[in-house]
């Protein structure tokens, strides 16, 4: 058995988010971009890892015609000596040209890798392109990004669960709780 198996209640410190809230936010968030989205078969493109569980729920909840991508991406944005760059590991395999694309991840923080692939899609002439992130710490902002749909505001605590991770561990979690600083310190 593994170290995760065996102990991981005990590194949770409360549940931020239960899996009914998250459920509800996520059928409001889909019914909101299924009529914005109407008939344009959008591109909805998740960024891997994190944006995964939201992901498949979220497009579920949308209920129309639309087509997945996927995108892998490392920051740096998080260290004091950031160079607020993002390298690029796995590219889309669609082509985004005219299309009405929706990026989504699970959670902003510095903002850096959002800001900077969104930066990186405009090049390549969408016809559109919004942001949908599950959560949002806008305390951690280092560059200026705001999703235009957002499912919450969280405080500035290390959560993990629906996706995220610490040393991708709790990304199982059906909920997000918040991490113990001595699980992590
Ligand atoms: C996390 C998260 C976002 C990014 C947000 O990804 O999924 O992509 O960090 O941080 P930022 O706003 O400061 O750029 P991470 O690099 O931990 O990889 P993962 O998705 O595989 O967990």
């Amino acid at each position: 058995m593994g170290v995760e198996a065996a102990d991981w209640r005990t590194d949770l410190q409360s549940v931020l988010l239960t899996e009914d809230s998250i459920k509800a936010r996520v059928e409001e968030l889909g019914r909101q971009l299924a009529s914005d989205y109407s008939g344009q078969h959008p591109l909805v493109v998740g960024v891997l890892k994190g944006s995964v569980i939201f992901l498949s729920d979220l497009i579920r909840a949308m209920g129309i015609p639309l087509e997945i991508d996927l995108v892998c991406v490392t920051s740096y944005g998080q260290c004091a000596t950031s160079s607020g760059k993002i390298t690029l590991l796995k590219d889309l395999s669609a082509d985004v040209k005219g299309r009405h694309v929706l990026l989504v991840e699970d959670i902003i923080d510095s903002g850096v890798t959002v800001a900077r692939l969104a930066d990186l899609l405009r090049k390549r002439e969408p016809a559109s392109l919004r942001v949908c992130s599950l959560l949002s710490k806008p305390a951690r902002r280092a560059v200026a990004c705001e999703p235009d749909y957002l499912g919450f505001e969280i405080p500035d605590e290390f959560v993990v669960g629906y996706g995220l991770d610490y040393a991708e561990r709790y990304r199982w979690l059906p909920y997000v709780a918040v991490l113990k600083p001595e699980a992590y310190i």
